[in-house]
């Protein structure tokens, strides 16, 4: 059995469709979701999808207990599902290749600080690039700087904008991520 945890600060379709995909997999369970943010509308999910919710403050989030609760869990991996605060060092540490994050372009470009949610679908159109898309990355100790495991592409149409734009990246997050995660546990 793999143990995942699943980090998330908002709207959580991730979360729902990476839940709704493991649901009929004995070999996966969501241990719990961890959630920084309490207007996320991710709280409804978990609680809709019968998984533990655990709620955090930034001090609580920051604190040596936060990583010792966690190895308690005996997670297998920790999957950022749009959570949006930096993760600690020691946290990192704890957790080597084991925590993942999907970030919403093709980085090294559009990452980083400030680049995140809608912020990077501006920025993308207003270059007026002709390909965005998705990376699913490992998560080191520099924002949006560690291993890629997958990217996957979309192109922009002319009259693309950062909504429509966004419409597209969500679908290659909803039919990406969940299998990402699955190759990532199994191939240890
Ligand atoms: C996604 O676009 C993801 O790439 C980014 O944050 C967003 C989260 O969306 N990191 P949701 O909360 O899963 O709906």
């Amino acid at each position: 059995m793999k143990r995942l945890s699943i980090f998330v600060s908002g709207n959580g379709t991730n979360l729902q469709r990476i839940a709704e995909y493991f649901a009929n997999k004995p070999n996966v369970e969501i241990v719990n979701v961890v959630c920084n943010n309490p207007k996320a509308y991710s709280i409804e999910r978990a609680k809709n999808l019968g998984i533990p919710l655990r709620m955090i403050t930034r001090q609580e989030f920051n604190s040596p207990e936060f990583t010792e609760e966690m190895a308690s869990l005996k997670l297998d991996l920790i999957v950022l599902a749009g959570f949006l605060w930096k993760i600690p060092v020691n946290l990192i540490q704890a957790y080597p290749k084991k925590i993942v994050n999907i970030h919403p372009a093709l980085l090294p470009k559009y990452g980083g600080k400030g680049f995140y949610g809608e912020h990077v679908h501006e920025a993308v159109v207003a270059a007026k690039e002709t390909h965005s898309g998705i990376t699913i990355h490992y998560v080191n100790e520099i924002y949006d700087n560690g291993e890629i495991i997958l990217q996957a592409h979309v192109a922009l149409d002319e009259k693309e904008t950062p909504d429509s734009l966004a419409a597209k990246i969500h679908q290659l997050e909803q039919a990406y991520f969940p299998v990402a995660i699955e190759q990532v546990l199994f191939r240890r």
